[in-house]
C-alpha cells in the first residue's frame, strides 16, 4: 500500500506528521472522499471544488489546482491498483507551535490514502441497512467539510452499538443527514424527499448526481424538512456518499420502512448512479 503525503509517495509505516499539527492539535483541517469504480474517480471535480470552498471558508490557501488533485489521486489509484473503493485526502493548516491563531508562516500539510473496498456489490447495497436516530450534536458550519467528527464519531459508534449501520442525526425534531452520508426518503406518492442545503448539512456530492438523475429519469423531487415521524412512514429511506453510492435503509429505530425491504425507486437509483459512474 502506498499513501501520499507532502509531495511524496510512501509507505504508510513513513509517512509521519508531527506531533504539534494542527490537524491533530485542534481539528483544523478539512477533508474529501472520492469513490472509485473501475479505476476511474467518480464526480472528481465536483469534490475538488468542494474541498476548494472547505479550503476558503476556513481560510487554507489550496495546495494544488484541480489538474495537480486530479494527477496526485490518479497516481495513487494506480499505485495501489485500485479498482473500487475511496481516495481519502486531507488538508491542515500544518505544523507549529500550539496557539489558536493562525501561524504566520504555515505549510499545509496534504495527505491521501485510498481504502480498497466493494461498493457496488457490497451487502450494503443488496440487502439495505438499518439506521437509528440521534441528537445532532455538531457545530453551525456543517456545509464545511471539516475534519472534526467527534460528534459523528458518537453517532455511528452509538448506531453500530444498537445494531444499526448509520445514524440519523435529528434537529428540532428535522433529520439533518446521517453521520457520513446524506439521508432521503420517498413519500407513498412516489416522490423523493431531501433537505435543502444550508449551512446544516454537508453539500453531498452524491447527492447531487442523485438528484440530476432523478430529475432526468422524471422522479418528482421534493428539497424540503422532513421529521422521524414522516421518516418511520415513508414508502422507501435510503442514503448516499461516494463511499457507498446509493443505499437502502429498511428499518429506522427498529420500524421497518415500507414493507422492510429495499423499494423499488431505490434500487432504480442504485442502478442509474452506477450507469453514471461507469
Ligand atoms: N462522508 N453528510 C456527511 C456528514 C458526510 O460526512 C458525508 C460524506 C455525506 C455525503 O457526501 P458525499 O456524497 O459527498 O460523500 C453527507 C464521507 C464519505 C466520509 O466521511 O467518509
Amino acid at each position: 500500500r502506498i499513501v501520499f503525503l507532502n509531495g511524496s509517495f510512501l509507505p504508510p509505516e513513513e509517512a509521519k506528521v508531527p506531533i504539534m499539527d494542527r490537524g491533530f492539535l485542534f481539528a483544523d483541517g478539512v477533508y474529501e472522499g472520492v469513490g472509485v469504480l473501475d479505476g476511474r474517480l467518480i464526480d472528481n471535480e465536483a469534490h475538488l471544488e468542494r474541498l476548494e470552498r472547505s479550503l476558503r471558508e476556513i481560510r487554507i490557501d489550496n495546495p494544488y489546482s484541480r489538474n495537480e488533485w486530479t494527477r496526485l489521486e490518479q497516481e495513487l489509484v494506480r499505485r495501489n491498483g485500485m479498482t473500487e473503493g475511496f481516495v481519502y485526502l486531507q488538508v491542515t493548516r500544518g505544523v507549529a507551535e500550539r496557539d489558536f491563531f493562525f501561524p504566520q508562516e504555515g505549510k499545509p500539510t496534504v495527505m491521501m490514502f485510498t481504502q480498497t473496498k466493494s461498493i457496488a456489490n457490497a451487502p450494503a447495497a443488496k440487502n439495505g441497512i438499518s439506521v437509528i436516530t440521534v441528537p445532532d450534536q455538531r457545530w453551525e458550519r456543517r456545509d464545511i467539510k471539516s475534519i472534526a467528527l467527534l460528534a459523528q464519531v458518537l453517532a455511528k459508534q452509538a448506531a453500530k452499538e444498537a445494531g444499526a449501520q448509520e445514524a440519523w442525526m435529528v434537529e428540532n425534531g428535522y433529520v439533518t443527514e446521517g453521520g457520513s452520508s446524506s439521508g432521503f426518503i420517498v413519500t407513498k406518492a412516489g416522490s423523493i424527499v431531501v433537505r435543502p442545503l444550508s449551512h446544516a448539512i454537508l453539500p453531498g456530492i452524491t447527492r447531487q448526481s442523485l438528484l440530476r438523475l432523478s430529475k432526468e429519469d422524471g422522479v418528482t423531487l421534493e428539497e424540503r424538512l422532513f421529521t422521524v415521524e414522516e421518516a418511520y412512514g415513508a414508502a422507501e429511506a435510503f442514503l448516499t456518499s461516494a463511499s457507498n453510492f446509493v443505499v437502502p435503509i429498511v428499518s429506522i429505530d427498529g420500524r421497518p420502512i415500507g414493507d422492510g425491504k429495499p423499494g423499488p425507486i431505490t434500487r432504480r437509483l442504485q442502478e442509474l448512479y452506477l450507469q453514471m459512474a461507469r
